[in-house]
């Protein structure tokens, strides 16, 4: 597998960084996860604003423009032109001798790999996933996509370990999202998903599917959902670009509505792949 590192494709063995990068040592980065579907990148400019927002926020000077970012996915892409993939791309604030304050002078550190997705299994969009809902321990600006996911990994490792697949996160009886992906509700029929702040990051599929609901009349709102609302949910979705839409079916052991996936979910997922197939034909509306 080619990666790409600092101005350079390489075998992903090759691929070394100093052990002095600040990523490593404080987690000092950000980072992307793009879906390209044969060959396209998916919401690729929503992406790049994200990263740029990103970049903004942790005050990393942005070391690309969007044309060469395009540019380097691109070499990476054209390594497995036909087939699904995620690219993962992250920024660290570069290499430094150890202080916790920003160093002067030095190059952020570009590293961006590309890795084949796998289609959602046909037995998860007939069942459903499980879920658990826990207390969101994470800092206060998860509207970055930082590299720094200790608190997300401990959270969704604990999905595992109920058998589960996602961890929904509350923060004062209020959800924020999943561990690693948004959370929508929906209850007679009305799409409910909280608002873009600082507790939660603003997810591209999470644009998407508010855009593709607001096209079709479906009722959408962008609203707080306390605890009682997600436990008495007619439905439950999770969305990323890598799960894309996610219905879940059990929460904490009890069934969402009638425990299987629901009719909302049915329509916002067709609507869904149509997009992924009007940009695999390169007509693209959903870009
Ligand atoms: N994560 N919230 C969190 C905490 C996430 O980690 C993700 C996705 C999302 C959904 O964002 P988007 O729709 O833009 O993928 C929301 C990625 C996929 C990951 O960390 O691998």
């Amino acid at each position: 597998m080619q990666v790409y590192l600092n101005g350079e494709y390489m075998p992903l063995g090759e691929a070394c960084v100093p052990v002095l990068d600040r990523g490593f040592l404080f987690g000092d980065g950000v980072y992307e996860v793009i879906p390209v579907y044969a060959g396209h990148p998916f919401r690729l400019q929503q992406h790049l604003e994200r990263l740029g927002r990103s970049l903004k926020e942790t005050r990393i000077p942005s070391p690309h423009s969007d044309e060469e970012w395009k540019t380097i996915f691109q070499g990476l892409i054209d390594t497995c032109p036909d087939s699904d993939a995620g690219i993962y791309l992250q920024v660290t604030r570069g290499v430094a001798v150890r202080d916790h304050a920003f160093p002067e002078f030095v190059k952020p550190t570009v590293f961006a790999m590309i890795n084949p997705i796998k289609p959602v299994p046909d037995e998860i969009l007939r069942t459903g996933i499980k879920a658990v809902v826990r207390e969101d321990i994470r800092w206060e600006r998860c509207d970055i996509k930082s590299i720094a996911l200790l608190g997300n990994v401990l959270l969704r490792q604990e999905a595992v370990e109920a058998g589960a697949m996602e961890t929904i996160l509350l923060r004062d009886g209020v959800v924020t999202e999943g561990a690693a992906s948004n959370v929508f509700v929906i209850k007679a029929g009305e799409i409910v998903t909280p608002a873009k702040d600082e507790l939660l990051l603003g997810g591209v599929t999470r644009d998407l599917v508010l855009e593709l609901a607001r096209q079709h009349g479906l009722p959408v709102r962008e609203a707080p959902i306390r605890e009682f609302s997600l436990r008495s949910a007619d439905e439950i979705w999770v969305t990323s670009s890598t799960k894309e839409i996610l219905p879940v079916t059990s929460l904490d052991g009890k069934p969402v509505g009638e425990g299987c996936p629901g009719p909302v979910w049915e329509t916002i997922r067709t609507l869904y792949a149509q997009c992924k197939e009007k940009l695999r034909t390169g007509l693209d509306s959903c870009q």
